[in-house]
């Protein structure tokens, strides 16, 4: 590994998948027994908000039963230590990082325990359930919804991602199949920037020939290792 001094970690759902959490693409390629397309697009909340909403609601309900694993332990270990830029960009819903510890951390695609406004696009922390109509605070439109970003919709702090990729020495990819853009291209960015890049995944992904290294293994086994060898230098 050349010299490093700042880092960008993005994460995806394989590295929650040993907290228990389901991964987006599992088997027959449904999420949690939904098609992605019918609970995690703007067509499908118009169509039914009931269905869409209550969706979310059991994914954060869903919160209170799992833990951060080792792999988010590690990552809080490596940003509570590393004197250099970090910035872990997560693409998860979940707030595992957060639990952990993590602290340099975005929530691209938006979070669980967050309500965004359709009418102000305010953002307001939601711990409860979440039914069509909720009034938010800031503007008092009956327009709550699930903060999570839809497909077709913009992620969250891109301006401050894309810097940070162009701007670090090295990229690491955790449990993400590289099938969803923008993400799966920051490692092409980070590369175009000169940056080293490391994908960290259980199997090859779609994204894994732009990765100078790759390795397989479960996240809580191959984060824990990495971050040690990260910070022994
Ligand atoms: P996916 O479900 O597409 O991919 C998860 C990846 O994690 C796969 O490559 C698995 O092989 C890998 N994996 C599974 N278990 C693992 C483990 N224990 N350790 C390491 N890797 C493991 O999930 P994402 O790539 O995160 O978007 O999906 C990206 C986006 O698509 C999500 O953020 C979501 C979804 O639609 C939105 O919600 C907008």
């Amino acid at each position: 590994m050349a010299d490093i001094r700042n880092i960008v970690v993005l994460t995806g759902a394989g590295v929650s998948a040993e907290s228990g959490i389901a991964t987006f693409r599992g088997p027959g390629g449904l999420w949690e027994g939904h098609r992605v397309e019918d609970v995690c697009t703007p067509e499908a909340l118009a169509r039914d908000p009931e269905l869409v909403h209550r969706f979310y609601d059991l994914r954060r309900a869903a919160l209170a039963g799992v833990v951060p694993n080792a792999a988010h332990l590690a990552l809080a270990r490596l940003d509570a230590a590393w004197a250099g830029e970090l910035l872990i960009v997560t693409q998860n819903v979940d707030d595992l990082h957060e639990r952990a510890g993590a602290t340099r951390l975005l929530h691209m695609h938006g979070e669980l325990r967050s309500a965004s406004c359709a009418s102000c696009g305010g953002r307001e922390a939601w711990e409860d359930e979440l039914p069509p109509g909720s009034g938010c605070t800031l503007c008092g439109a009956a327009a709550l919804r699930p903060d999570i970003v839809f497909f077709g919709e913009m992620p969250y702090q891109m301006e401050r991602i894309e810097a940070a990729v162009a701007g670090c020495d090295l990229f690491v990819s955790v449990g993400t199949s590289g099938a969803v853009y923008p993400a799966a291209g920051f490692v092409q960015m980070a590369r175009y920037h000169g940056a080293t890049t490391l994908e960290l995944n259980l199997e090859q992904s779609a994204g894994s020939a732009w990765f100078d290294t790759t390795r397989l293994g479960p996240a809580g086994e191959l984060v824990p290792a990495w971050v040690d060898e990260v910070l022994a230098r």
